[in-house]
């Protein structure tokens, strides 16, 4: 039952992130973009920072308390494979965060505040990386699970 509630939890957690960073993307466009839509950028990013919090925390509540163990992961090139993506994803989070604070600042100081339209196409080229990059992670969670990277050795 702990296992099941385990996966249930990391999978809900998983999905946040992914509709988080999806809905971040969909706005992140010149297009799109209006004192609204910053607001917006801004509540969406505290919560992408909430969820990657909370997702460090029930995978490792999971390492360590799930059915298989933590010897099971430890040794397990997959594992760590998913942890150094999971890593460079939050890297490459830090400059969109950065930079829709700035817009959140100058926001506040000016009601009317847009985004410079080159500035949000940078942010928006780092969020497709960002989007490409977590997608590796299920499919190193999928070997992780199953074993494929196993070696106690
Ligand atoms: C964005 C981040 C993450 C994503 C997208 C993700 C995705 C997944 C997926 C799809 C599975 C199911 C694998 C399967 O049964 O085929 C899984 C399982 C698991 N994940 Fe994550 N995960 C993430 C972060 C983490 C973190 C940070 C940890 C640990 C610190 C972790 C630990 C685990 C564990 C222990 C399992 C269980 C695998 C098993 O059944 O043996 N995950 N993850």
């Amino acid at each position: 039952m702990t296992d099941f509630l385990l996966a249930s939890i990391h999978h809900l957690i998983v999905f946040g992130l992914a509709a988080v960073l999806a809905a971040e993307l969909a706005l992140m466009r010149p297009a799109a973009m209006s004192p609204h839509t910053v607001k917006l950028l801004g509540r969406f990013d505290a919560a992408y920072g909430a969820l990657a919090l909370a997702i460090l925390a029930a995978g490792f509540v999971r390492v360590y308390y799930g059915a298989k163990g933590p010897d099971f992961y430890f040794h397990n090139h997959a594992f760590w494979g998913k942890m150094a993506t999971f890593a460079v994803v939050g890297l490459v989070s830090i400059p969109p965060t950065l930079r829709i604070a700035a817009w959140k600042k100058a926001a506040r100081h000016d009601a009317a505040f847009v985004p410079p339209l080159e500035e949000v196409n940078k942010v928006r080229r780092l969020l497709l990386i960002e989007i490409h990059v977590f997608a590796l992670i299920p499919i190193f969670a999928a070997a992780m699970a199953r074993g494929v990277g196993y070696g106690a050795g």
